[in-house]
């Protein structure tokens, strides 16, 4: 107990140097903190190893073959092809995402795959007006704590839901869920840098543990609310951490939150805890709330 006192003491001091006096500059209404593109595919697809089996679980459960399905803040789309592939050359998928850069690599990806259910669209998720016909399922993975207004979000779902069609939403819980066994001072460099992106996104870690209720007051029917904890038990699902801290290295660099130098030393030394396998690391909790529209 002293000693992780200590540690968080030495962790509050290293940051007031380094965190500073931020001048967060903002790019219109959203500041998407993370890399984006091929810069990014590496990390994406380690985080889709570590939390896929999860989210087939719970979303085999709810989409079935011939549905239409609209995946929002689809990324480069490595779930939107696992969904074309569960409903089947009878349903279809549309994958939304504002980046054109994520865009370009999901289709990429995509033709290579050679689906003929799978296409993509640009549009931000609290503006789908462009979004033609209506759908069987929307769903939204590791979006809501991108949002300044993730509520925003669920009421341009009713524009593009049928009737009685299913919201699923899984989202990553706040940092004080990731966990070492036996505990290790590295897993508060990872706490801290999540912060940072926290502060210059200007949006709610803990979108996840309020979203369920939020949903139920408004227009929806929320049939699961659980929570499951992935364990990254592979060498690429441990790199999760560190390569999550590489990718924020240009924005947060950008927004004065922390020198290269700094971060690098902080990202080499989570990278060492990831190399030691006697330690066991657990990821963020991830919410996964179905909600059916009444
Ligand atoms: C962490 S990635 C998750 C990608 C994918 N859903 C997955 O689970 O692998 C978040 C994605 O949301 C996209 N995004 C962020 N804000 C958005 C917005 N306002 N509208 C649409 N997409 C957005 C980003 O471009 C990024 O591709």
């Amino acid at each position: 107990m002293l000693y992780r006192s200590i540690v968080n003491l030495c962790l509050m001091v290293l940051f007031t140097s380094t965190a500073s006096i931020a001048t967060a500059k903002t790019s219109g209404n959203y500041s998407y903190a993370l890399a984006t593109g091929k810069e990014d595919l590496r990390r994406l697809q380690y985080l889709n190893e570590a939390v896929n089996p999860y989210s087939l679980e719970f979303l085999k459960k709810y989409i079935k073959k011939g549905d239409r399905v609209l995946d929002l803040g689809c990324g480069p789309g490595i779930m939107s092809q696992k969904i074309a592939s569960l409903v089947g050359v009878d349903g279809s998928v549309l994958g939304v995402d504002f980046s054109k850069k994520q865009l370009a690599l999901a289709k990429k990806i995509a033709s290579s795959e050679q689906f003929g259910n799978l296409s993509f669209e640009r549009a931000s998720a609290d503006d789908l007006s462009k979004i033609k016909g209506k759908f069987d399922v929307v769903y939204i993975r590791f979006l809501l704590i991108h949002m300044r207004n993730p509520y925003e979000v669920a009421e341009q779902v009713k524009t593009v839901l049928k009737p009685g069609g299913h919201l699923l939403v899984e989202e990553l819980y706040g940092n004080n869920t990731i966990k070492s066994r036996p505990y290790d001072y590295r897993i508060e460099l990872i706490k801290k840098v999540d912060n940072l992106q926290e502060e210059i996104q200007k949006s709610d870690f803990t979108i996840a543990k309020t979203y369920g209720k939020f949903l139920a007051k408004n227009g929806y029917k929320v049939i699961a609310n659980k929570t499951s904890q992935p364990k990254l038990d592979t060498p690429s699902k441990r790199r999760n951490f560190s390569m999550g801290m590489r990718s924020l290295e240009k924005t947060l660099i950008e927004h004065n939150k922390i020198s290269k130098r700094k971060l690098r030393s902080m990202i080499q030394r989570v990278e060492k805890m990831e190399g030691n396998k006697k330690i066991e690391l657990h990821f963020y909790k991830m919410g996964q709330i179905a909600a059916v529209l009444t």
